[in-house]
């Protein structure tokens, strides 16, 4: 709610943050309105799209959340999400060199004078690994991905529905939250058949489905036959 973001900000407001595809529904923030707010305030704007990042520019939906609207500071996207690289890449993006500079500390001992890095030595592998993915899928690659996980989505939607289960939001993204009676148990009871389901937590509790590019719509289907017979057994 977008009002409520307004009550909380005043002069001591650092920074705003929005969330472009959520941990556990995959919702977008309302960033444009966001934006409006940073920018009549003269505050930093950040979004987070750690998950979004590699979903959203391939949806055309017409949702702004990125660099195309002036307020927006920073984005966080990473590839080690739906980028497809290995764990650990994340990735921090910058509209403009200030915000790098402001990260700065004095490495006098070392053999450069200042340092932005966020940590200190380790590998550059996951860095390289996530550019090797990146060239290699191009953008037509990842649309072409991220159209197989919606249609993936749109599959599981529309097989839950037909066996009485419908989710807690329309997705957006490929995050799917199924409204069960009992999540933890129907969730134990998918684990027993080697189903291994996320759950959403706040404001509710859900099962929690990412579909993603491993997945088949064989998968979904074997996955809503026992969810089918499981929830028969629990009613
Ligand atoms: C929206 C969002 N932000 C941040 C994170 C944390 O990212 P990382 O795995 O790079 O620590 C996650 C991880 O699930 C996420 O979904």
């Amino acid at each position: 709610d977008i009002s409520s973001v307004e009550a909380l900000i005043d002069e001591q407001t650092a920074a705003l943050v929005g969330i472009a595809g959520t941990t556990e529904f995959g919702q977008v923030d309302p960033i444009e309105e966001l934006a409006d707010i940073a920018s009549e305030w003269g505050i930093h704007l950040h979004v987070d799209a750690a998950f979004g990042g590699f979903v959203l520019p391939f949806l055309d939906n017409g949702l702004k959340w990125d660099f195309s609207l002036p307020a927006v500071s920073s984005i966080t996207i990473d590839p080690h999400k739906m980028g497809l690289a290995t764990i650990p890449a994340g990735g921090l993006l910058f509209r403009n060199q200030d915000c790098m500079n402001a990260l700065e500390t004095e490495t006098h001992y070392l053999t450069r004078a200042k340092q932005t890095s966020l940590t200190g030595t380790r590998s550059g592998a996951s860095a390289a690994a996530a550019y090797a993915v990146m060239m290699h899928l191009g953008r037509e690659g990842f649309r072409e991905m991220v159209g197989y996980c919606m249609e993936l989505t749109r599959h599981l939607v529309q097989g839950a529905r037909e066996i009485g289960v419908e989710p807690l939001i329309e997705p957006v993204m490929n995050v799917v939250a199924l409204q069960v009676p009992q999540p933890p148990k129907v969730r134990e009871r998918l684990m027993d058949r080697d189903w291994h389901v996320s759950m959403t937590r706040e404001p509710k509790r859900a099962l929690r489905l990412i579909l993603m590019t491993h997945m088949s719509h064989e998968n979904i289907d074997l996955f809503l036959a026992d969810l089918k017979e499981i929830l028969a057994d629990i009613n």
